[in-house]
């Protein structure tokens, strides 16, 4: 049963700049909240990085004469070399990490200056507030020079997020760093956290991959931990997450921070709104290939498998063969989305052989449009590297899914995905194609197959009821209106 949200859509005079880490799995959730807080009449000027602006009005997400009266779009420089080579677009993370430190605060805040000028001279709404990616440490100080508010927000799990805030006592218990290569057994990795209130069950190894190190000035990890430190001196922080998926983790982490407002799925709100101007707007950095949609038309219900594995993860020509050999051999359809820098040293290397074996029952893009293609009626199972997106995006679509995590925060979803909500299967980091072709039939008919079908529709239904009127995400989400951005007005 569907109900219509009464959209808030009175315009207040309150404008707010959303800021992402700019790669695409933070750029996607917080545009999605930053629509949400639009149709609840709040100004917005989103703001990108010029590298990512361009790529947005390439792959036509963006038109460049698109303006809407009270959604704007800003830029700023990432501070890093450009990029020429139009295949390899994808930046690499820990430049791009160091760069945010080190290059941002200072056109962050000249834009902020600029955005005062106008609401003076009366062109736009005064800036009230920032709507701050967690990783973004330094907006906080540009929060407080300026006297704004400033409101957290993080596109991964809560159990991410307490994972990340407890990673100081881990290296003051001297577990991380590792003291040095020996500690990389099994053994020690699966050292239990059981101390750590809302992590039952968690191991060393279900940590970030960055953990496994043995150089304590190990960029990522204090990084992360200084990521952390900044999350835990904030007042407020919203969660793209929902009660039902990360009840014990939310209750935990909401014991340090004063307020936790956990809104997601937003997708669920943004489909519940009459208004339909924002559609036009869209944020995938690649061209999306929309006749894969077509393609799926011509397959039975439930019968095909779709991979992807988001924007970042690269992998060796050797794992892409061993996945296309067991997707091929499990003789089911598939949709599989290979980004054209997906491929470590180079480009496609599938055979004739291959592209004869899989004949119209494979169909490879180099970019879709994820949420649509996951609530096609075709797909029945998700091959997945476990981004939390996509994780998240998977269960409102009620698919089950094949695991292959590989980094930052990928074995946490893992493990949420196959062991707490048994709605997954992991397969080896080392991936072989027996494995690929076995799980893949499993996923797509087996018994397990089947019980994790249901069950993520179980919790599909959940999380939805959540964004209506009497659900937790709703009511989150007038909470963080009332409670932050307009408090002081
Ligand atoms: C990264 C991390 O891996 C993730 O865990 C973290 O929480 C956010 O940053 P990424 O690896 O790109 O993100 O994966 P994911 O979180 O799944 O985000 C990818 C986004 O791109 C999703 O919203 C997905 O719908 C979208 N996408 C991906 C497309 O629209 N089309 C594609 O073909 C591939």
């Amino acid at each position: 049963e569907t109900s219509t949200i009464e959209w808030a859509v009175a315009r207040n005079d309150n404008g707010f700049v959303p800021l992402p880490l700019p790669v695409q799995g933070h750029i996607n959730p917080l545009f999605r909240l930053a629509k949400l807080l639009h149709l609840r009449g709040f100004h917005i000027t989103f703001v990108h990085t010029d590298y990512n602006y361009k790529r947005l009005l390439n792959s036509r997400a963006l038109k460049a004469l698109h303006v809407l009266p009270d959604f704007h779009f800003e830029t700023i420089p990432d501070g890093l070399p450009l990029t020429h080579d139009a295949a390899n677009v994808t930046q690499d993370i820990v430049s791009l990490g160091k760069s945010v430190r080190e290059n941002f605060l200072l056109p962050f805040l000249e834009l902020l200056v600029k955005l005062n000028d106008s609401a003076i001279a009366g062109l736009i709404p005064p800036v009230t507030g920032l709507v701050s990616d967690f990783c973004l440490t330094f907006t906080t100080q540009a929060a407080q020079e300026l006297a704004l508010l400033i409101l957290l927000f993080s596109p991964s799990s809560a159990t991410c997020l307490l994972c990340g805030v407890n990673f100081r006592t881990l290296s003051h218990k001297g577990l991380i760093p590792l003291k040095d290569e020996s500690y990389l057994t099994n053994r020690y990795l699966d050292t239990k956290l059981d101390w750590i209130p809302g992590l039952k069950n968690f191991r060393l190894k279900d940590l970030p991959d960055f953990i496994r190190t043995t150089d304590p000035n190990n960029f990522m990890l204090k990084y992360v931990i200084d990521i952390a430190e900044n999350v835990l001196k904030v007042s407020a922080i919203v969660i793209n997450t929902s009660d039902e998926l990360e009840s014990e983790a939310l209750r935990a982490f909401s014991s340090m921070i004063p307020s936790v407002y956990p809104i997601g799925p937003f997708p669920s709100f943004l489909n519940q709104s009459p208004e339909s101007h924002l559609e036009s707007l869209g944020s995938n950095l690649w061209k999306e290939d929309t006749e894969c949609l077509e393609w799926l038309k011509s397959k039975e219900p439930n019968s095909a498998v779709y991979v992807n594995f988001g924007s970042i993860t690269i992998m060796t020509p050797e794992k892409l063969l061993e996945f296309a050999w067991g997707l091929a051999n499990s003789k089911r359809p598939f949709l599989w989305i290979i980004r054209p820098d997906l491929v470590i040293g180079g480009s496609m290397i599938l055979s004739s052989e291959f592209a004869n074996e899989i004949s119209d029952r494979g169909l490879i893009a180099s970019w879709c449009p994820q949420e649509q293609v996951l609530n096609h009626p075709s797909i029945g199972g998700f091959l997945t590297h476990c981004g939390w997106n996509s994780t998240f995006e998977s269960v409102c679509a009620g698919v089950p899914m094949l695991c292959w995590q590989v980094s930052t925060d990928q074995p946490i979803n893992c493990r949420s995905i196959c062991s707490e909500w048994g709605i997954g299967i992991e397969i080896n980091t080392d991936v072989k194609r027996k494995e690929v072709e076995k799980n893949v039939n499993e996923l797509m008919s087996g018994e397990k197959g089947k019980e994790m079908r249901q069950k993520v529709m179980q919790l599909k239904k959940k999380v939805e009821e959540e964004t209506r009127s009497s659900g937790l995400s709703y009511m989150n989400l007038d909470k963080v209106i009332s409670e932050v951005f307009l408090k002081q007005t």
